[in-house]
């Protein structure tokens, strides 16, 4: 490996421990962001990797172990205060908790009064961990008893309140009193990318907000097939996905795909149907999409 091509390894790694950071939302205040920032500083000065000489290079090569343990240090620490994701492997069935806001009521006025967000948060948001969690219940219960007379309308509760608090989970986080100005960085540099310019990614993203249908919400999101960033719309996000979730195992039962020689039989189409199932390549999607891991609520 060159040294470039190393140095190109040592920044996209310190931008994944950012992102982890900012994931688990480690306080901008705490020790770690320093180091890090440090680290990026080194590597944004260093014009030639090339021409480093060997001291520069080991003495590069210090700081990126040194860094590495302090990382491992820093969560362990956080783990064994309960305060990681690792202290909740998971969330059980009916256990889904209120995030708490990452500032005040009041801290985004003018743009948004402490009313509405305490109103928001404390009503509309809990409602929606409380009817989450109620559908996982009453879910868990009908696989318990084989009864399964009311699926229709549990998994239309899941759908709207499970999108409800995950969507709001995000939303949260998704702003800050510093906030505002423009991303930089990789994700600045994919939207250029994609969208042309910061600018026409707003344009698009606020009318697509603008627009909506009734109640709903506007979504920057990314897709992991395409690789690359997407404008979104929902309307009634209930309709029928819980949004932050990644797809496994579909089964499409549109008629084109069974009505030529199932004719109205679906039932038989959806027996018939599991002896197909690659469960190979659900294992593969899902060992994949495990990697990715948010903060439980
Ligand atoms: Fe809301």
């Amino acid at each position: 490996m060159g040294f470039s091509e190393y140095v190109k390894k040592v920044l996209h790694w310190n931008e994944e421990l950012k992102d982890l950071l900012e994931s688990e939302n480690v306080g901008r205040n705490e020790e770690i962001w320093g180091k890090l920032d440090n680290l990026t500083e080194i590597l944004e000065g260093i014009e030639n990797p090339e021409t480093m000489s060997e001291e520069e290079l080991i003495g590069l090569q210090f700081q990126v172990e040194h860094l590495h343990e302090e990382m491992e240090k820093y969560f362990r620490q956080r783990q064994h205060a309960g305060g990681m994701i690792h202290s909740t492997p998971f969330t059980e069935p009916g256990r889904h908790q209120l995030p708490p806001l990452p500032y005040s009521y009041d801290a985004l006025e003018p743009y948004i009064s402490g009313e509405i967000m305490r109103l928001h948060h404390t009503k509309h948001h809990q409602s929606y961990v409380d009817g989450l969690n109620k559908a996982e219940q009453e879910l868990a219960k009908a696989r318990q008893t084989g009864d399964f007379s009311l699926i229709k309308h549990w998994s239309r509760e899941l759908a709207f309140h499970g999108s409800g608090h995950y969507l709001h989970t995000i939303f949260w986080n998704n702003l800050s009193p510093a906030g505002g100005g423009a991303p930089s960085g990789h994700l600045a540099r994919e939207m250029n990318k994609y969208f042309g310019s910061f600018d026409s990614f707003k344009r698009q993203f606020s009318e697509a907000a603008k627009s909506v249908e009734g109640v709903g919400w506007a979504l920057l999101v990314w897709s992991p097939r395409s690789r690359h960033l997407e404008i979104l719309q929902t309307e009634k996000h209930q309709v029928m996905t819980q949004w932050d979730t990644i797809p496994l195992l579909v089964l499409d039962v549109w008629e084109h795909a069974y009505y030529l020689q199932y004719k109205h039989d679906r039932g038989k189409y959806v027996e018939n149907w599991w002896n197909i199932v690659n469960w190979r390549n659900v294992s593969e999607r899902f060992q994949i999409a495990e990697q990715l891991k948010w903060r439980p609520f």
